[in-house]
Order: C-alpha cells, then sequence, then structure tokens
C-alpha cells in the first residue's frame, strides 16, 4: 500500500493561555489547525488544570478541531462524555488496564463519533501499541512528563516517533503520530525529520506577544524538513 503523506497540524495547548479571556486567546491563534485541550485531574498527573464544563466553554468559540488530551484516571468512566462535543479524545495508556482495555476505549469513542487517540508518556513503550495502530486515529507520543507546561523536550522519544512512522507508513494506515511537550521551531523540526504529523504546542506560542508568528515560525521548520 502506499504510504500517507506526512501531515502539518500546529495545535497550540490552551494550557498556556490567559483563562480569563479564553475567546480572545482561541480566536488570537487564527492560523493554528487545531487547538489542544489539556485536562488534568490532580491524580493521574501531578497538577489540575479544568475539567469538561471549562472543556466545553472553549466549543463555539471558534471552528477549528478542538483535540483533547485527558491526562486523567479512569477514562472509560470520563472520556465517552467528551466524545459528543470535541474533535479528538485521548486518554493515556497507562490509565487503562491493557493495550486491549485502550483498543475497546477507542472503539467506543469512534461509535460516539470522535476520533480516538492513546497517549504515552516518554517512559512507556510503544511496542504493544504497534499492532494495534488501526484501532486508533492519533498515537500521542509525550515528548514531557505530563502535568506541566515549559519543560525541556526529550528527543529521545523520537526513537518511538520513527518506530509508529515505519508501522503506519508500511501498513498504509492514516493513524495520526502527534507529539506534546516542549515544541518551539527547532524541535517541531527534528520532530518532523522523525515522521511526526501533529505538534502541540503551549509556552512557545501563548503567553508570547506574538502568537500567530510562534505559529508561522514552526510550521515554517518543519516545511523545511519534509
Ligand atoms: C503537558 C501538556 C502539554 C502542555 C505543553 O502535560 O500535555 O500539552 O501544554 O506545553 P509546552 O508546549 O509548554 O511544553
Ligand atoms: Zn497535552
Amino acid at each position: 500500500m502506499r504510504p500517507m503523506p506526512q501531515k502539518t497540524i500546529i495545535a497550540p495547548s490552551i494550557l498556556a493561555a490567559d483563562f480569563s479571556r479564553l475567546g480572545h486567546e482561541v480566536r488570537t491563534v487564527s492560523n493554528a489547525d487545531w487547538i489542544h485541550i489539556d485536562v488534568m485531574d490532580g491524580h493521574f498527573v501531578p497538577n489540575l488544570s479544568f475539567g469538561l464544563p471549562v472543556a466545553q466553554s472553549i466549543v463555539g468559540l471558534t471552528d477549528k478541531h478542538l483535540d483533547v488530551h485527558l491526562m486523567i484516571e479512569d477514562p472509560a468512566r470520563w472520556a465517552p462524555g467528551y466524545a459528543l462535543d470535541f474533535d479528538s479524545v485521548t486518554f493515556h495508556l497507562e490509565a487503562v488496564e491493557s493495550v486491549e482495555a485502550a483498543v475497546e476505549l477507542a472503539a467506543t469513542l469512534r461509535a460516539e463519533g470522535t476520533l480516538a487517540g492513546v497517549a504515552i508518556k516518554p517512559g512507556t513503550s510503544v511496542e504493544p501499541l504497534l499492532e494495534h495502530l488501526s484501532d486508533f486515529d492519533i498515537v500521542l507520543v509525550m515528548s514531557v512528563e505530563p502535568g506541566f507546561g515549559g519543560q525541556k523536550f526529550m528527543p529521545e522519544v523520537l526513537d518511538k516517533v520513527r518506530a509508529l512512522r515505519e508501522r503506519i507508513d508500511s501498513e498504509g494506515l492514516h493513524t495520526i503520530i502527534e507529539i506534546d511537550g516542549g515544541i518551539g521551531p527547532e524541535t517541531a523540526s527534528e520532530s518532523a525529520a522523525a515522521g511526526v504529523d501533529a505538534y502541540v504546542a503551549g509556552s512557545s506560542v501563548f503567553g508570547k506577544p506574538d502568537p500567530v508568528e510562534r505559529i508561522t515560525a514552526i510550521r515554517s521548520a518543519i516545511t523545511s524538513r519534509l
């Protein structure tokens, strides 16, 4: 089968945005492809962000694809509640019992009409997922420990990206490889060379005086490597 061309999806994370004017922040990043929404429960990660009601307040502020990243325990209980309102819902492999449980939850999410994603922390092997890539629309590779923005990119996770790219292309799948954590122009460029499709960027976009230019800089760094 012919490999799918790599995509270039830039997804600013609102974790780094000014929460007192989310509407303004979301509208500012007019050249973004997706908006990334980080939900943290203070248990799966040592930080608490917000839950479904705040996430839902973003629906209607933009026509862009809304990409939810659930850093929570017991995603089988909570993730389906996000499926109706959001374009993609990603939960952590470490938060479910097995890869089979992850496949089952992804099927539930897809049946609700959203794209289903699975995320892995920097220390989690990608190997068990490789046999099941057609069951997921997104594999999110964390390039920092989940929980906080503004951390340093861990280049060693790019080995997992390369393994995913190879398997996705050899099977002719459409699964999106997303990278999350420490992304700016330079690390986006390294990630592009490894085979990433979707780039989450928090502190390097929001919180800067010129978010639109920051996205343009990330996009050109990626394009020059593809
Ligand atoms: C971290 C979150 C990220 C975070 C990225 O746990 O999943 O999406 O917002 O922030 P930066 O880009 O600042 O590393
Ligand atoms: Zn995230």
